[in-house]
């Protein structure tokens, strides 16, 4: 693999989304790890990265010199660009030339191997408040900004190489070239790591696992447990099971793409399991979000516990199938000494006597990948591109009790908004668009020659990168106007329509 050592910032895991999109293999591993333990992982090439702290600040992370004479390409980048800078004897400095946001970067020369051809002048992404000063004996200074008279270096001969700017973030212009050019012009690897090489690999390595056992998956709808599911449908046929426990809190289409058109994609074996009469019941006149979340999880174990059960009854069940992805498993500590920023619990709470061992194939994916994989797996690419969506459903959608007819409401203009979003091609930029019905809210309006007293919808289209932030979607006007209309038009109940306009923070993505 391509090791990405985090220095701590928020870029580590962007680093190695990137380098995936160059089409190599890349994990992510913390600063704290020995140059000997890095180095037994075999790196095709290390990539040291960005982070919040100062070169010659007590307690820094050092990059030891040892790395360097490995023989393994490394590349660094803002702060791992300027620790290596110091590690091979150049100079690094607090100018007090800080450089925040957009930058114009200046190439020096020829450019060398990583900027050669590309514009002279270009903008990239900086975030540092020291500089490196001085390039290291043996390095080719090939560019420089006003705040960072080097801004990159790079010895080819020792495929040695970094950049004070962040390749990795799309408001660098050429960004991906460069970091493409280290990888595969420097570092010499070639770009094999492709949805076709990933499939396989990761069949293999569950027919290895699961030999002739059963397997469990329990679909939601969502793409990570689908793909999940479709892998190792592929490694091991119909030895896997899926449950779909039907809670009746999807939106339109949703319960019926899971149960005919991704059944027809896979030929997988589904067993359905249709609970919503069950969990409207236990809902019923519940109004409190957390009330909610937990009578959804509560019931979706109960429900999914059973049908284990029955399926266990029949012939011993001995894994789970579960869509972990790689974030989840770095968040998490992924065992890699990074700190636990949350723990993740997909099937939560399983009871113990339910022992099942996890299969989880997903594990070193990032979601982008998991999309690419799910549409060569000829998965309906309504469901690969679908937009996150909560487990606990429309329930936290409605804001009040929820009831077949609060829900009937809400899906008919869920499925107008989402139709018109999709319409507009606006589908990738909006990062998720939640609709949301204040069932409890009743609000005046005139249509036709009446008084009508109807229930008001809230649009929520937000863009985010991972929902820990977000920002309210400058939706186009027309589209809004489009989207009210056909609202008040086509769903008699609702008389108004409003857009959300708060960003995370202070507001969540969720009303509830
Ligand atoms: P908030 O509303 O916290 O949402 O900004 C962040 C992301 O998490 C989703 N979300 C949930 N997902 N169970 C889930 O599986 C939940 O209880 C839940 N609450 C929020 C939300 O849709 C958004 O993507």
């Amino acid at each position: 693999p391509v090791l990405v050592v985090d220095f701590g910032a928020q870029y580590a895991q962007l680093i190695a989304r990137r380098v995936r999109e160059a089409h190599v293999y890349s994990e992510i591993v913390p600063h704290s790890m020995p140059v000997a333990e890095l180095l037994a992982k075999r790196p095709a090439a290390i990539i040291l990265s960005g982070g919040p702290s100062s070169v010659y600040e007590d307690g820094a992370p050092q990059v030891d010199p040892a790395l360097f004479t490995a023989g393994v390409p490394v590349f660094g980048i803002c702060y791992g660009f300027q620790a290596m800078a110091v590690a091979l004897a150049g100079e690094a400095a607090h100018t007090g030339n800080r450089e925040f946001g957009g930058t114009q970067l200046r190439v020096a020369g020829d450019g060398g191997v990583l900027l050669r051809g590309l514009p002279a002048e270009q903008s990239v992404w900086m975030s540092h408040g020291d500089c490196v000063t001085a390039a290291p004996a043996g390095f080719a200074v090939t560019a420089g900004s006003p705040g960072a008279p080097v801004a990159a270096f790079e010895d080819v001969e020792r495929r040695l190489a970094g950049v004070q700017f962040h390749p990795e973030v799309a408001h660098t212009a050429h960004g991906q070239t460069v970091l493409k050019r280290f990888l595969h012009e420097v570092a010499g690897i070639e770009p094999t790591w492709t949805s076709n090489n990933i499939i396989e690999e990761q069949v293999a390595a569950v027919r290895a696992r699961v030999g002739s056992k059963r397997v469990l998956c329990a679909l939601s709808g969502g793409v990570d447990s689908a793909v999940a599911a479709a892998l190792v449908h592929k490694a091991v046929g119909d030895q896997l099971t899926c449950v779909f426990v039907d809670h009746g809190l999807l939106r339109a289409g949703e319960a019926e793409q899971v149960e005919k058109d991704y059944v027809a994609a896979t030929g997988i074996t589904l067993k359905v399991v249709d609970a919503s009469a069950r969990f409207l019941g236990a809902l019923a006149g519940v109004t409190d979000p957390e009330q909610k979340r937990k009578i959804v999880g509560r019931e979706f174990i109960r429900v999914f516990e059973q049908a284990a059960r029955e399926l266990e009854a029949e012939e011993h069940v001995e894994y789970l199938v579960q869509g972990t992805l790689y974030p989840d498993v770095v968040e998490s500590g992924g065992g890699t000494g990074t700190a636990n920023i949350k723990s993740h619990h997909n099937v939560g709470g399983l009871p113990e006597d339910l022992k099942f061992q996890l299969v989880e194939p997903l594990r070193t994916l990032f979601k982008d990948e998991v999309r690419q994989i799910g549409a060569a797996l000829g998965l309906p690419e309504e469901m690969v591109m679908r937009h996150p969506f909560p487990g606990p459903g429309l329930s936290i959608r409605i804001i009040g009790a929820v009831d077949e007819e609060r829900l009937a409401i809400l899906r008919a203009a869920d499925l107008i908004a989402r139709e018109e979003l999709t319409a507009a091609g606006l589908d990738r930029s909006v990062w998720q668009f939640p609709v949301v019905l204040l069932a409890d809210v009743r609000s005046v309006g005139v249509q036709g020659d009446g008084r009508t007293y109807g229930h008001p919808i809230v649009l929520r289209p937000v863009s985010s990168d991972d929902a820990m932030t977000a920002d309210w979607s400058r939706l186009p006007h027309e589209l809004i106007a489009r989207i009210s209309t056909r609202i008040t038009n086509e769903v008699r109940e609702v008389n108004r329509v409003v857009v959300d306009v708060t960003s995370k923070p202070p507001g969540t993505i969720e009303w509830e």
